[in-house]
């Protein structure tokens, strides 16, 4: 869109209302509308095209402070989203970039100095994949593999969340390592794509399981019959239990994020689980994808972009229409609505 053609006057914003209590509900979010902002010297304007909808976000939706700031009442929902510079004051943008903005927020408009900017090359691929499999979540499937996970090639890699945006795309990294994949999900519409297009070698329905014994262990140990060499964690909980109960010596487990906490009021209660890590004498390592440096993510992005270009690594991308539909869209990825990585298509 060019300024000149069109200028908008009002800028929807989603704020936080009140703080949930467990399950976010859509009340926990307000829609708002103030003024489009006027970029001054050095500023661009920015027109949302995508916003990303994220599990972190419902952390920032608590008052406690975790890695990062909680959001206060009233303020702008955080995220990230790919924009088009719609009015520059910055000579290093042009009218008609498009550029991945970590600080857009859940916003239809936004200004920015250029800070964290990041100018996409739609010709490579679509530029909603900056905000998956080449952005912030493809980055942190890459990274947990080699640098938290360090696979080698003949090693069984086990991923959970293994269907979501971080998840499918790690296990695929672990697979053109040369490892076998074993990946948990969620039904059996997530375990085939995980075996028919994601190429894994195995994939565990949890659900099924647990609608059936329960008994997790028994059903990964039947798909890892000579045990776990790395566990991805995206989820946490009984999942988590059950993968560090097979763990083999000198394992490795990323943890990369523990959704199936996110919503719980108190601490849950679980088995005592440290004596499987001092058998196997594994190391257990959280990981942020934003501690990583330039000098790390961008060979990891070029290879990404590599494999995408090739058709070496499959992506999904789960579009949901409708900038109004940010707050469902992110309550969503707690129901296990989405394949893939679910972003919000605004403009
Ligand atoms: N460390 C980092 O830098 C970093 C960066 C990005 C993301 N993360 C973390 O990585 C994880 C995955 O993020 P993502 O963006 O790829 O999300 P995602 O996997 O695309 O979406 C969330 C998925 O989590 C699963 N889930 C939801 N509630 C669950 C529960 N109670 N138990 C088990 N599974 C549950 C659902 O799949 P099912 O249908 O299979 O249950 C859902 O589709 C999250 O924990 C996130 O916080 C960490």
């Amino acid at each position: 869109m060019i300024i000149g053609q069109f200028k908008p006057m009002v800028n929807r914003q989603f704020v936080l209302a009140r703080r949930p209590a467990g399950m976010p509900v859509e009340a926990d979010f307000r829609l708002i509308e103030t003024p489009v902002p006027v970029p001054a010297e050095g500023e661009v304007l920015l027109h949302s095209r995508y916003l990303s909808v994220d599990p972190y976000m419902r952390g920032r939706m608590n008052a406690a402070k975790s890695y990062a700031p909680p959001v206060e009442i009233g303020g702008l929902m955080v995220g990230g989203g790919v924009a088009e510079v719609i009015d520059s004051k910055n000579p290093a943008f042009s009218v008609g970039d498009i550029v991945a903005n970590p600080l857009m927020g859940w916003q239809e408009y936004a200004v920015s100095i250029g800070l964290g900017l990041r100018k996409i090359d739609p010709a490579i691929a679509p530029i909603s994949t900056a905000l998956g499999v080449l952005g912030m979540t493809g980055l942190t499937a890459y990274i947990g593999i080699h640098e938290v996970c360090t696979v080698i090639s003949g090693e069984t890699v086990v991923i959970s969340g293994a269907a979501g945006a971080v998840g499918s795309i790690a296990g695929q990294v672990a697979k053109i390592a040369g490892c076998r994949v074993v990946g948990i999900a969620g039904g059996p519409r997530k375990t085939q794509y995980l075996t028919t297009d994601c190429g894994f070698d195995a994939a565990l329905d949890y659900k099924a399981v647990s609608q059936a014994d329960g008994d997790y262990a028994a059903a990964l140990s039947k798909l890892c019959p000579h045990g776990i060499d790395a566990y991805f964690d995206n989820v946490g909980g009984p999942i988590s239990d059950a993968a560090f109960t097979q763990l083999n010596l000198r394992s490795r487990v990323a943890i990369c994020g523990q959704i199936a906490q996110y919503n719980d009021v108190q601490a849950p209660q679980g088995p005592r689980l440290m004596r499987y890590i001092l058998v196997a004498r594994a190391t257990v390592r959280g990981f942020l994808i934003f501690d990583y440096t330039p000098a790390q993510i961008t060979p990891a992005l070029a290879q990404l972009t590599e494999w995408v270009s090739a058709g070496k690594l499959k992506y999904h991308e789960d579009i949901v229409e409708g900038f109004e539909n940010m707050p469902r869209a992110m309550i969503g990825l707690f129901l296990g609505e989405n394949i893939g990585k679910r972003v919000v298509k605004v403009a």
